[in-house]
């Protein structure tokens, strides 16, 4: 079929299985470009793997330093004369590369907050590699079905105390706006998105994985934050979101207190502010992004998730000089370049001129366009979008 992108809102419905695997091949190259990252993780289960953060974690850790992957996700594949998901095209075209380049790497899909796929997951490690000393928690979802109550907890992007007024971009269409978001109703959507991106699931995860024994001595794991800027605070980090990344944030004590008799540690690294189908759906954030690229790029600092992980693996969570700072609250940072000084002094005065008539010339919006393309396998100069492909794509370790 001739797959073509088709928007809706800030999603887009179809994905294209030659570019994401363009996509792919490119962060692939990266990698490798960057040189083997000396005493990296062997065996590594990743949740979350299919797109951003946490396929960007797969790639850098399978093609920096040879290592196993697992990755669990949730991704449909083509179905009906409809294409498949954007993951689902990703992790095909990344388990053929890890097989040529001889590497082991199997795949999960199912719901990662479900009992069932942390049970899948463990035969799966035990029956073909005993354990794991890396595990990546990279999981973004608008929703969880609690696997000890049944609850169905569906998280909200919102303000805490007061309405939030702040200008915001269809990056589409490329009108700047002011947008008023109303502050949540009740605690309960503040304890539902805790219960959806706070630290509960990776908690569970590390208990489940520690139970059965396939974590290995010294064992690692990571998970994903982001802080931002002061004019974010109210839609993020002061927001119900940033309210689950303190939890996410404060569960790392209690997994190390898990990890101690290991000698295993955990981490949360606050990440850069990049273009995701998670991030695209929070309002006034893309604007932001936009400007600051425009910006980072201008100063060449910009950096995409390839860059942010192959820079998390290589320079802090296997850095060989052994050391690695953290903030004041433990976090690793590697949105340090995005919070430098200067750049928030130019993206804070650049936000304050921008209009949908400038948007063009002062922000970076046609690479936040670009790179919203580019998930979905779109605007890859390689690939020829008129003529005919074949959308069945099987990953090979799925049946
Ligand atoms: P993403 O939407 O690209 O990736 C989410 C992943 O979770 C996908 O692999 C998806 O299949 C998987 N997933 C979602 N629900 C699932 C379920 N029920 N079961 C199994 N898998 C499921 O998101 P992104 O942006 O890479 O986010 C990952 C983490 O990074 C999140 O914690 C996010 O808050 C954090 N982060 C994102 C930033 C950004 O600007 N995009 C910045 C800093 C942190
Ligand atoms: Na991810």
């Amino acid at each position: 079929m001739i797959i073509q992108p088709r928007v809706r809102g800030f999603i887009c419905l179809t994905s294209h299985p030659e570019g994401t695997a363009q996509n792919v091949k490119n962060q692939i190259e990266y990698v490798k470009s960057k040189g083997k990252i000396a005493n990296g993780p062997k065996k590594v289960l990743v949740i979350g793997a299919s797109t951003g953060f946490g396929l960007a974690s797969r790639i850098t850790a399978a093609f920096g330093s040879d290592a196993a992957t697992i990755g669990v996700f949730f991704e449909k594949p083509a179905a009906e004369g409809k294409p498949g998901t954007a993951g689902w095209y990703n992790t095909a075209a990344f388990e053929k590369e890890a097989q040529s380049a001889g590497l082991y790497a199997k795949s999960i899909n199912g719901d990662a907050f479900s009992d069932d796929i942390k049970k899948q997951a463990i035969e799966l490690i035990k029956k073909d590699l005993g354990q794991v000393d890396l595990v990546v928690y990279s999981l973004a979802s608008p929703r969880r079905t609690h696997p000890k109550t049944g609850v169905a907890h569906a998280s909200v992007l919102k303000p805490i105390a007061n309405p939030f007024t702040n200008k915001t971009v269809d990056f589409h269409a490329g009108v700047v706006s002011d947008i008023s978001i109303q502050p949540v109703e009740n605690e309960e959507d503040v304890a539902n998105t805790i219960a959806v991106m706070g630290g509960e699931d990776w908690k569970f995860w590390i208990e489940d994985l520690k139970a059965a024994g396939v974590l290995a001595d010294g064992v690692k794991t990571v998970a994903y934050s982001y802080i931002g800027p002061e004019l974010t605070y109210p839609i993020y980090r002061n927001g119900t979101i940033g309210k689950a990344k303190d939890d996410l944030e404060n569960t790392v004590p209690v997994i190390n207190d898990l990890l101690k008799d290991l000698n295993g540690i955990s981490y949360v690294s606050v990440n850069k502010a990049l273009v995701t189908q998670s991030s695209s759906a929070i309002p006034v954030v893309p604007l932001y992004i936009s400007l600051l690229y425009k910006v980072m790029k201008a100063k060449g600092i910009h950096e995409g998730t390839i860059e942010q992980m192959q820079r998390l693996f290589a320079d802090r969570l296997y850095s060989t000089d052994g050391k690695l700072t953290l903030d004041e609250k433990g976090r690793i940072r590697v949105d340090d370049w995005e919070m430098r000084a200067d750049v928030q002094e130019e993206v804070a005065k650049l936000w304050d001129e921008a209009t949908t008539e400038n948007l063009e010339e002062i922000s970076d919006i046609k690479g936040y366009r670009d790179e919203f393309f580019n998930l979905f396998g779109f605007n890859f100069p390689e690939v020829n979008y008129e003529a005919d492909t074949n959308e069945v794509i099987t990953v090979p370790s799925i049946e």
